[in-house]
């Protein structure tokens, strides 16, 4: 049931061709929003090519667009090497320089170069909503992928850092952070592993995108969203009194 909550509205989704950002695109849609989806691999000719670690292109996008009232920027990947969810501690030796910049590259500045891009808009605008899939390696320690586990409290931190000083542009930004998600992220056999060894939940993209609706909904400045099982909870950091 929709209630064309985003009638209207222009969206990006980054990361939009696959999982998570596929279907929070579905769902955008299907709440009326004209939606734009940005990918490394697009899938269709519908969908735009963008490397988001790509800080020129990145100018080069949001040019290119109508004013944008939601940016979900949500493209990310594990180390190169390893799977979501293996619960497995590897060294970091084992991590070469070049996993370890993807991995920042994609997940740390394919945030922070996209933040920076589509601000000015909103600001100008005088509002819009930023989404950032994080996830809850970015509020734990998860064990296994150290990187992954490094870049989503970075963003994190970066969503807590600016949601108090944009709320008096009327710009909202928020963090969803969901637990395991049936992505081709987690490979059927890690999502084996994680359920029946691990008895933990993976949920279907599909309840993130439920979640997202929530976030844009609340405008609850700098929020992060766990997406747990069943559950979707709302959780806000110590505020440091300092905006
Ligand atoms: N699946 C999970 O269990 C899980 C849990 C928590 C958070 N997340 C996060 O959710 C987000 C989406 O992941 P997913 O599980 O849907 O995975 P996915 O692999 O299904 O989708 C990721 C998408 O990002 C795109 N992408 C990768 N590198 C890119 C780049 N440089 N520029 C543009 N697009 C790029 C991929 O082509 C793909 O379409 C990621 O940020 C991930 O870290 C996933």
């Amino acid at each position: 049931m929709h209630s064309g909550a985003l009638h209207g509205k222009h969206v990006l989704v980054t990361g939009g061709a696959s999982g998570i950002g596929k279907a929070c695109a579905a769902r955008y849609r299907a709440e009326g929003a004209t939606v734009f989806v940005a990918d490394i691999n697009p899938t269709s000719s519908d969908e735009i090519q963008l490397d988001v670690s790509d800080s020129a292109a990145w100018t080069a996008l949001i040019a290119s667009l109508p004013p944008l009232d939601v940016v979900h920027l949500n493209a990310g990947i594990v180390t190169p090497g390893r799977t979501q969810g293996d619960p497995s501690v590897i060294p970091l030796s084992d991590v070469t320089d070049e996993a370890y910049r993807a991995i920042t590259g994609v997940n740390l500045d394919g945030v922070f170069f996209g933040v920076r891009a589509v601000l000015p808009g909103m600001v100008e605008q005088g509002g819009g909503h930023i989404l950032v899939t994080a996830s809850m390696a970015g509020l734990g320690g998860m064990p296994g992928d150290v990187a992954y586990t490094a870049t989503k409290h970075a963003v994190v931190g970066l969503v807590r850092s600016l949601g108090a000083s944009l709320q008096q542009f009327g710009v909202c930004i928020s963090a969803l952070c969901p637990g395991f998600v049936a992505t081709p992220l987690v490979p059927v056999e890690a999502r084996e592993f994680i359920t029946k060894e691990m008895g933990l939940p993976v949920i279907e993209p599909s309840r993130v995108a439920e979640a997202a609706m929530q976030a844009i909904a609340a405008r609850s400045h700098g929020s992060q969203w766990i997406i747990w099982g069943e559950q979707i909870k709302q959780y806000l950091a110590p505020d440091l009194g300092l905006v």
